[in-house]
Protein backbone atom coordinates (compact mmCIF):
# COMPACT_ATOMS: atom_id res chain seq x y z
CA UNK A 1 0.00 0.00 0.00
CA UNK A 2 0.98 3.85 -0.84
CA UNK A 3 0.51 5.00 2.92
CA UNK A 4 -0.49 3.72 5.88
CA UNK A 5 -4.15 4.41 6.68
CA UNK A 6 -4.44 5.99 10.12
CA UNK A 7 -7.90 5.07 10.51
CA UNK A 8 -10.43 3.02 8.88
CA UNK A 9 -13.84 2.46 9.63
CA UNK A 10 -16.19 -0.36 8.97
CA UNK A 11 -19.46 0.85 10.14
CA UNK A 12 -22.55 -1.40 9.82
CA UNK A 13 -25.14 -3.20 11.13
CA UNK A 14 -24.45 -1.32 14.46
CA UNK A 15 -27.90 -0.49 16.26
CA UNK A 16 -28.97 2.63 17.36
CA UNK A 17 -25.45 4.11 18.42
CA UNK A 18 -25.80 7.27 20.48
CA UNK A 19 -23.72 10.24 19.81
CA UNK A 20 -20.75 7.97 18.92
CA UNK A 21 -17.85 9.69 17.78
CA UNK A 22 -15.50 6.41 16.96
CA UNK A 23 -12.49 6.59 14.60
CA UNK A 24 -13.78 3.30 13.24
CA UNK A 25 -16.45 1.65 13.50
CA UNK A 26 -18.29 -1.55 11.75
CA UNK A 27 -21.08 -4.50 12.61
CA UNK A 28 -21.83 -7.24 10.78
CA UNK A 29 -23.49 -10.45 11.06
CA UNK A 30 -22.17 -13.98 9.22
CA UNK A 31 -21.70 -13.66 5.98
CA UNK A 32 -24.41 -15.32 3.42
CA UNK A 33 -24.14 -17.06 0.33
CA UNK A 34 -24.05 -14.64 -3.04
CA UNK A 35 -21.56 -12.23 -0.65
CA UNK A 36 -18.75 -10.34 -2.06
CA UNK A 37 -15.28 -12.47 -0.25
CA UNK A 38 -13.62 -8.46 -0.78
CA UNK A 39 -13.29 -7.66 3.38
CA UNK A 40 -11.86 -10.85 3.68
CA UNK A 41 -11.63 -11.20 7.83
CA UNK A 42 -12.54 -8.10 8.07
CA UNK A 43 -16.45 -8.99 7.71
CA UNK A 44 -16.25 -10.79 10.70
CA UNK A 45 -15.99 -7.62 13.22
CA UNK A 46 -18.66 -4.93 14.21
CA UNK A 47 -15.93 -2.83 14.91
CA UNK A 48 -13.10 -2.60 13.60
CA UNK A 49 -10.39 0.84 14.27
CA UNK A 50 -6.56 1.67 13.91
CA UNK A 51 -6.93 4.49 16.03
CA UNK A 52 -9.76 4.48 18.87
CA UNK A 53 -13.52 3.43 19.19
CA UNK A 54 -15.06 5.80 21.36
CA UNK A 55 -18.54 4.89 22.21
CA UNK A 56 -20.59 7.56 24.18
CA UNK A 57 -24.04 5.71 24.94
CA UNK A 58 -26.03 2.52 25.17
CA UNK A 59 -25.29 1.56 21.89
CA UNK A 60 -24.86 -2.34 20.90
CA UNK A 61 -22.35 -3.49 18.22
CA UNK A 62 -23.00 -7.26 16.76
CA UNK A 63 -20.35 -9.25 16.65
CA UNK A 64 -16.34 -8.52 17.48
CA UNK A 65 -14.38 -5.67 17.85
CA UNK A 66 -10.67 -5.74 16.78
CA UNK A 67 -8.08 -2.40 17.28
CA UNK A 68 -4.70 -2.36 16.07
CA UNK A 69 -2.52 -0.42 16.19
CA UNK A 70 -4.29 1.83 18.64
CA UNK A 71 -5.11 1.10 21.92
CA UNK A 72 -7.49 3.15 23.23
CA UNK A 73 -11.88 1.60 23.29
CA UNK A 74 -13.63 3.97 25.58
CA UNK A 75 -17.38 3.66 26.28
CA UNK A 76 -18.04 -0.24 26.78
CA UNK A 77 -19.97 -0.19 29.18
CA UNK A 78 -22.66 0.98 28.55
CA UNK A 79 -21.52 0.08 24.82
CA UNK A 80 -22.02 -3.65 24.62
CA UNK A 81 -19.85 -5.36 22.60
CA UNK A 82 -21.67 -8.48 21.65
CA UNK A 83 -18.31 -10.25 20.34
CA UNK A 84 -14.99 -10.75 21.51
CA UNK A 85 -12.86 -7.43 21.56
CA UNK A 86 -9.25 -7.77 20.23
CA UNK A 87 -6.70 -5.27 21.01
CA UNK A 88 -3.68 -5.84 18.93
CA UNK A 89 -2.60 -9.10 18.31
CA UNK A 90 -2.95 -11.48 15.23
CA UNK A 91 -6.42 -11.31 14.44
CA UNK A 92 -6.48 -7.87 14.98
CA UNK A 93 -3.21 -6.85 13.29
CA UNK A 94 -4.83 -9.52 10.04
CA UNK A 95 -8.12 -7.61 10.12
CA UNK A 96 -6.73 -4.23 10.16
CA UNK A 97 -4.78 -5.66 6.72
CA UNK A 98 -7.50 -6.76 5.01
CA UNK A 99 -9.47 -3.83 5.71
CA UNK A 100 -6.93 -1.66 4.39
CA UNK A 101 -6.87 -3.92 0.84
CA UNK A 102 -10.81 -3.72 0.70
CA UNK A 103 -10.24 -0.01 0.66
CA UNK A 104 -7.12 0.18 -1.74
CA UNK A 105 -9.28 -2.40 -4.07
CA UNK A 106 -11.88 -0.12 -4.21
CA UNK A 107 -10.43 2.78 -4.96
CA UNK A 108 -8.56 1.10 -7.66
CA UNK A 109 -12.13 -0.22 -9.19
CA UNK A 110 -12.57 1.43 -12.34
CA UNK A 111 -15.72 3.50 -13.61
CA UNK A 112 -17.78 4.28 -16.22
CA UNK A 113 -17.31 8.34 -17.19
CA UNK A 114 -21.42 8.29 -16.59
CA UNK A 115 -20.75 7.38 -13.09
CA UNK A 116 -19.11 10.18 -12.10
CA UNK A 117 -21.78 11.59 -9.86
CA UNK A 118 -19.48 14.07 -8.33
CA UNK A 119 -21.94 17.95 -7.36
CA UNK A 120 -24.73 15.60 -7.36
CA UNK A 121 -26.84 14.79 -4.53
CA UNK A 122 -27.76 10.89 -4.19
CA UNK A 123 -30.88 11.59 -3.29
CA UNK A 124 -34.08 10.39 -5.30
CA UNK A 125 -31.01 7.81 -7.60
CA UNK A 126 -31.95 4.26 -8.73
CA UNK A 127 -28.49 2.75 -9.53
CA UNK A 128 -28.14 0.02 -11.04
CA UNK A 129 -24.61 -2.36 -10.34
CA UNK A 130 -21.29 -0.49 -10.78
CA UNK A 131 -19.00 1.82 -8.87
CA UNK A 132 -20.20 5.24 -8.93
CA UNK A 133 -17.32 8.23 -8.24
CA UNK A 134 -17.48 11.83 -6.22
CA UNK A 135 -14.74 14.05 -6.46
CA UNK A 136 -15.35 15.68 -3.90
CA UNK A 137 -17.84 15.44 -0.86
CA UNK A 138 -20.90 13.03 -1.21
CA UNK A 139 -24.61 13.66 0.11
CA UNK A 140 -27.21 11.64 0.42
CA UNK A 141 -30.13 13.67 1.70
CA UNK A 142 -33.32 11.32 1.63
CA UNK A 143 -33.24 8.29 0.05
CA UNK A 144 -31.39 6.23 -2.50
CA UNK A 145 -32.61 2.81 -3.93
CA UNK A 146 -30.16 0.42 -5.35
CA UNK A 147 -31.13 -1.82 -8.13
CA UNK A 148 -29.45 -5.40 -8.81
CA UNK A 149 -32.02 -6.02 -11.67
CA UNK A 150 -32.12 -9.89 -10.55
CA UNK A 151 -28.09 -10.61 -9.49
CA UNK A 152 -27.60 -11.46 -6.25
CA UNK A 153 -23.64 -10.93 -6.73
CA UNK A 154 -24.44 -7.57 -7.88
CA UNK A 155 -22.13 -5.14 -6.34
CA UNK A 156 -22.57 -1.21 -5.69
CA UNK A 157 -19.99 0.81 -4.44
CA UNK A 158 -19.60 4.71 -3.92
CA UNK A 159 -16.38 6.14 -3.66
CA UNK A 160 -15.99 10.05 -2.60
CA UNK A 161 -13.02 11.50 -2.41
CA UNK A 162 -13.73 13.35 0.94
CA UNK A 163 -17.04 13.29 2.93
CA UNK A 164 -19.99 11.52 2.95
CA UNK A 165 -22.63 12.56 5.03
CA UNK A 166 -26.58 11.47 5.32
CA UNK A 167 -29.06 13.59 6.06
CA UNK A 168 -31.27 12.84 9.05
CA UNK A 169 -34.30 9.66 8.24
CA UNK A 170 -32.16 8.90 4.73
CA UNK A 171 -32.88 5.54 3.68
CA UNK A 172 -30.84 3.14 1.23
CA UNK A 173 -33.24 0.67 0.07
CA UNK A 174 -32.50 -2.63 -2.23
CA UNK A 175 -34.43 -3.55 -4.84
CA UNK A 176 -34.21 -6.62 -7.06
CA UNK A 177 -31.89 -8.75 -5.58
CA UNK A 178 -29.17 -6.23 -3.97
CA UNK A 179 -27.82 -7.53 -0.79
CA UNK A 180 -26.21 -4.79 2.21
CA UNK A 181 -22.82 -7.59 1.75
CA UNK A 182 -22.52 -6.30 -1.61
CA UNK A 183 -22.63 -2.46 -0.75
CA UNK A 184 -19.74 -0.22 0.12
CA UNK A 185 -18.75 3.40 1.06
CA UNK A 186 -15.01 4.03 0.07
CA UNK A 187 -15.15 7.60 1.90
CA UNK A 188 -12.18 9.84 1.68
CA UNK A 189 -12.32 11.06 4.64
CA UNK A 190 -14.78 11.04 7.26
CA UNK A 191 -18.81 9.56 7.17
CA UNK A 192 -21.30 11.69 9.20
CA UNK A 193 -24.53 9.32 9.40
CA UNK A 194 -27.49 11.76 11.16
CA UNK A 195 -29.82 10.69 13.11
CA UNK A 196 -32.92 8.12 12.14
CA UNK A 197 -31.30 6.83 9.16
CA UNK A 198 -31.14 3.45 7.93
CA UNK A 199 -27.72 2.27 5.95
CA UNK A 200 -27.46 -1.29 3.80
CA UNK A 201 -23.66 -2.03 3.46
CA UNK A 202 -20.10 -1.05 4.61
CA UNK A 203 -18.34 1.75 5.33
CA UNK A 204 -15.27 2.31 5.00
CA UNK A 205 -13.41 5.76 5.93
CA UNK A 206 -10.10 6.86 5.81
CA UNK A 207 -10.62 9.25 8.78
CA UNK A 208 -13.63 9.24 11.57
CA UNK A 209 -17.29 8.23 11.47
CA UNK A 210 -19.86 10.11 13.70
CA UNK A 211 -23.67 8.56 13.81
CA UNK A 212 -26.24 10.24 15.05
CA UNK A 213 -29.21 8.43 17.55
CA UNK A 214 -31.37 6.06 16.22
CA UNK A 215 -29.14 4.91 12.82
CA UNK A 216 -29.46 1.58 12.10
CA UNK A 217 -26.66 -0.21 9.84
CA UNK A 218 -27.29 -3.07 7.51
CA UNK A 219 -23.88 -4.93 6.26
CA UNK A 220 -24.91 -8.72 6.23
C1 LIG B 1 -24.77 -7.40 25.42
O1 LIG B 1 -25.54 -7.96 24.37
C2 LIG B 1 -25.71 -9.36 24.53
C3 LIG B 1 -26.38 -9.89 23.27
O2 LIG B 1 -27.51 -9.11 22.96
C4 LIG B 1 -26.52 -9.63 25.79
O3 LIG B 1 -26.68 -11.01 25.96
C5 LIG B 1 -25.79 -9.04 26.99
O4 LIG B 1 -26.58 -9.17 28.13
C6 LIG B 1 -25.50 -7.57 26.76
N1 LIG B 1 -24.66 -7.08 27.85
C7 LIG B 1 -24.91 -5.93 28.45
C8 LIG B 1 -23.94 -5.53 29.51
O5 LIG B 1 -25.85 -5.22 28.15
C1 LIG C 1 -21.24 3.67 -19.70
O1 LIG C 1 -22.54 4.23 -19.56
C2 LIG C 1 -23.19 4.41 -20.81
C3 LIG C 1 -24.48 5.17 -20.54
O2 LIG C 1 -25.17 4.63 -19.46
C4 LIG C 1 -23.45 3.03 -21.41
O3 LIG C 1 -24.08 3.18 -22.67
C5 LIG C 1 -22.11 2.32 -21.60
O4 LIG C 1 -22.34 1.01 -22.05
C6 LIG C 1 -21.37 2.27 -20.30
N1 LIG C 1 -20.03 1.73 -20.50
C7 LIG C 1 -19.52 0.79 -19.71
C8 LIG C 1 -18.13 0.36 -20.04
O5 LIG C 1 -20.14 0.29 -18.79
C1 LIG D 1 -35.95 1.80 -9.76
O1 LIG D 1 -35.94 1.27 -11.07
C2 LIG D 1 -36.61 0.02 -11.18
C3 LIG D 1 -36.39 -0.49 -12.60
O2 LIG D 1 -36.64 0.51 -13.53
C4 LIG D 1 -38.07 0.21 -10.85
O3 LIG D 1 -38.73 -1.04 -10.92
C5 LIG D 1 -38.19 0.77 -9.44
O4 LIG D 1 -39.54 1.05 -9.14
C6 LIG D 1 -37.38 2.03 -9.30
N1 LIG D 1 -37.44 2.45 -7.91
C7 LIG D 1 -37.42 3.73 -7.55
C8 LIG D 1 -37.49 4.00 -6.08
O5 LIG D 1 -37.33 4.65 -8.35
C1 LIG E 1 -37.86 6.31 1.89
O1 LIG E 1 -37.61 4.96 2.29
C2 LIG E 1 -38.38 4.58 3.40
C3 LIG E 1 -37.88 3.24 3.87
O2 LIG E 1 -37.83 2.32 2.82
C4 LIG E 1 -39.84 4.59 3.00
O3 LIG E 1 -40.64 4.21 4.10
C5 LIG E 1 -40.24 5.98 2.54
O4 LIG E 1 -41.55 5.96 2.07
C6 LIG E 1 -39.30 6.47 1.46
N1 LIG E 1 -39.57 7.87 1.17
C7 LIG E 1 -39.66 8.32 -0.06
C8 LIG E 1 -39.92 9.80 -0.20
O5 LIG E 1 -39.54 7.58 -1.03
C1 LIG F 1 -23.49 -9.98 -11.41
O1 LIG F 1 -22.72 -9.02 -10.74
C2 LIG F 1 -21.35 -9.40 -10.59
C3 LIG F 1 -20.67 -8.36 -9.73
O2 LIG F 1 -20.96 -7.07 -10.16
C4 LIG F 1 -20.74 -9.51 -11.97
O3 LIG F 1 -19.37 -9.93 -11.85
C5 LIG F 1 -21.49 -10.55 -12.78
O4 LIG F 1 -20.99 -10.58 -14.09
C6 LIG F 1 -22.96 -10.19 -12.83
N1 LIG F 1 -23.72 -11.25 -13.47
C7 LIG F 1 -24.52 -11.02 -14.49
C8 LIG F 1 -25.24 -12.20 -15.03
O5 LIG F 1 -24.66 -9.88 -14.94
Amino acid sequence: MAQSMSVIVLLCAVLALNGVVGRELKATYTCTTGCSTLLSSAANFGVLASSTITNNGFSTIMGSAAIYPGTDVVGFPPGNITGTLYVGGAVAVKAVDDAQNAYDVLVAMPYNSSADLSGQDLVGMNLTAGKYFFSGSAQLSGNLTLNAQGNRSAIFVIQTSSTFTTSARSNVNLINGAKSCNVFYAVGSSATIHAGSNIRGSVLAYAAVTVGTQVSFHAR
